[in-house]
């Protein structure tokens, strides 16, 4: 008998201990200890009252209750304010702007100087000496100046020999000259000078050394290879395939002007309008007629 009520008071006690003991486990389920709780009283997931009353599972639904939640407060916001452009005048120039506009005017100046060079650069130049337009002079003057240098005038800027052509020899030259070289050349008869005036390039055609002229037979002969012009180009010798070059010409109140950007050829080979024969000994061997 003994032994039976020692067996229930036992279980009794086993029922009571483990009561207790799941109680504990539910609280310190949370993690929160006595004290902690008694702070967290306001908060309404513990009550608020501060109840400690709620178990750890009964906390736990309520936080899972709370993040599924599906229900959205809708705010309802203020009507939105009609646009009103600022003033311009009232907000400035900003730094942003500042920068900006100093930039775009900065590349703006740089381009615009480029350009300004470069049509600068291809701007065509006031052209003068050799390959431009030489007033050369007076025909009147041209012509003494032709004689007082023993019947030949250098101009160094144009590179020509400015020598006389004959009046009576015009009428052959019209017929073999070009109008161009005819303007000079005719300038004696149609100008009621004592002569015309030819233009010659000083480059042998042959192989282009300068051709000087030669006093005493008063012809220009070539120190290269021996060729030979008469006073007006025509060739009388030597390996020239032509004529002395010449330049265009024109005529105009008198006075010459010649194109040294417009070379002629020389007349062919056996062209012989003014007849000159050599006034004096060749400079450069003799004459091969
Ligand atoms: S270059 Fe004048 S004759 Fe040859």
């Amino acid at each position: 008998m003994a032994v039976v009520v020692a067996v229930v008071l036992l279980i009794v006690l086993a029922v009571a201990v483990l009561a207790g003991a799941s109680r504990r486990s539910d609280r310190k389920a949370v993690g929160l200890s006595r004290e902690t709780r008694r702070r967290d009283a306001p908060n309404p997931l513990m009550g608020e009252s501060g109840d400690d009353t709620l178990s750890g599972r009964e906390v736990e639904a309520a936080a899972l209750a709370g993040r599924t939640s599906t229900s959205v407060a809708v705010v309802e916001s203020a009507p939105l304010a009609p646009f009103v452009a600022p003033d311009p005048m009232a907000l400035g120039v900003t730094r942003r702007q500042f920068f900006n506009r100093s930039l775009v005017g900065m590349m703006g100046f740089g381009v615009s100087g480029f350009g300004a060079a470069c049509i600068a650069f291809l701007w065509p130049q006031g052209v003068s000496g050799f390959g431009s337009k030489i007033k050369v002079g007076d025909v009147t003057q041209l012509l003494a100046d032709i004689t007082s240098n023993n019947g030949f005038l250098y101009k160094p800027e144009g590179r020509m020999w400015i020598t006389a052509y004959p009046n009576g020899a015009v009428e052959k030259a019209r017929a073999t000259y070009s109008a161009q070289e005819l303007a000079g050349m005719t300038s004696g008869v149609d100008g009621g000078f004592d002569a015309g005036i030819i233009a010659l390039y000083q480059k042998c055609p042959h192989l282009g050394c300068r051709v000087p002229n030669c006093v005493s037979s008063q012809w220009f002969e070539c120190p290269c290879h021996g060729s030979q012009y008469n006073q007006v180009g025509e060739k009388r010798g030597g390996p020239a395939p032509r004529g002395m070059d010449r330049f265009a010409m024109s005529v105009s109140d008198g006075v010459l002007t010649v194109d040294t950007g417009t070379i002629i050829q020389g007349p062919p080979i056996g062209t012989n309008t003014t007849g000159q024969e050599a006034e004096g000994p060749n400079c450069i061997g003799s004459a091969d007629h």
